[in-house]
């Protein structure tokens, strides 16, 4: 599965210039405990920091340290590895490495996993490039719409305006009109102002638009394509990019239209490939989620999955560090970070092949949460459960108050069910939390008074029941 999170930089400083300290402060905001987890993170971010220093012959000697995070479910592996990356402009990739051993992926390579996070850098980094060229592209889109609502040709035609080079091209960059003719020149600065006045949105321009729809031809291509880091897609797309047609549309669709065109052309795709493979290559991380899935041994047996110790050597030189083609160009993955994480109830690290566990030396183990872990959850991280609820039903002229007694309430309910059937973690509360909200979420905008306030009593009356009967809680909770 791949998450692509984007935006929303806590702090400004890139990760890898964070001291690990400060990593571990701004994951406080988030995640809750695992002080112990948080500060082995820091650690592998800064070793990895510290090894693109060394002069290249050392580098090549010195492993890297990669972390390996052990946890029970719901403990927030995941989370600090996902907070890690929302922190950073780092492009990031997390990856079940049991895909690898699925049946129907057989074997498919691991190798794709670089590509992936290569994908999403340059995605990152586009998005980026966009924003710096966003005024620009606007205000260029405005012309455009100008151009096509008073067109220059009109006045200037006796300028020698070639008819044929009027359109988009010309028009695009110089100001066409010229400067004799004030009349022209006014009434632009007039149908400006409309514009953005959004006054003629509703006014139809006839605009060249690219052709988009191509046949769609499934492309079923043999592996092989794909590890040449070729994308059929891609290549067909651009077979048909040439095509235009004249298309009638509003003005405000047109703006829009135009807009992305504009964006399109500032924004050097080139230039955007080549930094974000250098943005892969020194600051990319992989969360390699369930990697206790595929510890273990050759023991005979076998049966349809891939061999677990054949996808950890497929792992091994990425994580080592080779180089994978990718159709941005090759990457090294030599400084890639890799966080693998799992909760080891019935192998252990040590099962992992000798070579693999040479690159995770970095061990750390979550703790259990406990009922204070679990108050804490609920009501200190930035967007804390209780904060979600607040905030969704305020959306409807709710104002929804906790008392202190009944966050406690709820996080003893939890400890209590996660004892008596399965032990989820912290997820626990998002299921006991449904569950005390049922009523109110259910009733909504109909609730009557607006104002609602939460006590132990009220939590205890919707859960009693169901946490009692153990049957029951396995299915509701
Ligand atoms: N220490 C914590 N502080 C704050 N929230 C937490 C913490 N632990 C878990 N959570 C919450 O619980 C949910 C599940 O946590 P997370 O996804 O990190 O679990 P996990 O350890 O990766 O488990 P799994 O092994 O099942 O993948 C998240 O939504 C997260 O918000
Ligand atoms: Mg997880």
């Amino acid at each position: 599965m791949v998450i692509y999170l984007s935006g929303e930089v806590d702090e400004e400083a890139r990760l890898d210039e964070m001291s690990p300290r400060q990593i571990v402060t701004q994951l406080d905001k988030h995640v809750v405990g695992q002080h112990a987890a948080k500060r082995a993170v820091a650690i592998a971010l800064r070793n990895r920091v510290r090894r693109q220093k060394l002069a290249p012959q050392l580098a090549a000697d010195v492993m890297p340290k990669n972390i390996i995070m052990i946890g029970s479910t719901g403990v927030g592996k995941t989370e600090i590895a996902r907070r890690l990356a929302r922190m950073s402009n780092s492009p990031f990739l997390k990856v079940e490495a049991s895909k690898f051993t699925e049946v129907g992926y057989v074997g498919r390579d691991v190798e794709s996993m670089i590509r992936d996070l290569t994908e999403i850098a340059v995605e990152l980094v586009r998005a980026e490039k966009l924003e710096e060229v966003a005024d620009k592209a606007e205000l260029n889109a405005e012309e455009r719409i100008l151009d096509l609502l008073l067109p220059p040709r009109a006045s200037a035609g006796f300028y020698g305006f070639d008819p044929e080079e009027t359109e988009s091209t010309a028009a695009t960059d110089s100001a066409p009109a010229p400067e004799r003719d004030e009349q022209f020149q006014k009434t632009r600065e007039k149908l400006r102002v409309q514009l953005r006045e959004g006054k003629l949105d509703n006014r139809l321009v006839e605009l060249e638009v690219r052709e988009k729809s191509f046949p769609t031809i499934e492309v079923a291509g043999p592996q092989g394509i794909e590890e040449m880091g070729i994308n059929m897609k891609d290549m067909l797309g651009n077979l048909f990019q040439g095509r235009t047609k004249r298309q009638r549309m509003r003005v405000d669709e047109a703006l829009e239209y135009l807009l992305q065109e504009e964006e399109e052309r500032l924004v050097d795709m080139d230039a955007v490939s080549r930094s974000a493979l250098e943005r892969v290559e020194s600051t990319g991380i992989i969360f390699l989620d369930e990697i206790d899935k595929i510890a273990g041994r050759e023991q005979g047996g076998g049966g349809p999955d891939v061999s677990r110790e054949g996808v950890q050597r497929d792992i091994l030189p990425i994580v080592e560090g080779t180089t994978v083609n990718t159709r941005y160009g090759m990457v090294r993955t030599d400084h890639i970070l890799f966080i693998a994480a799992g909760a080891f109830h019935v192998s252990k690290p040590s099962d992992l092949i000798p070579e693999l566990q040479g690159r995770f030396p970095i061990r750390v183990e979550l703790e259990s949460l406990t009922l204070e872990d679990f108050k804490r959850i609920l009501t200190e991280p930035k967007n804390s459960l209780v904060r979600q609820y607040k905030a969704l039903l305020e959306t409807e002229g709710i104002e929804l108050e906790f008392t202190a007694d009944a966050i406690d309430a709820v996080a003893r309910f939890a400890v209590r069910v996660n004892e008596q059937t399965e032990d989820i973690g912290a997820r626990r509360l998002h299921t006991i939390m449904e569950k005390v909200l049922d009523h109110i979420s259910f009733e909504g905008p109909d609730l009557e008074p607006k104002q609602q306030t939460l006590d132990a009593a009220y939590v205890t009356r919707t859960l009693e029941d169901i946490v009692r009967d153990q049957d029951l809680s396995r299915y509701v909770l």
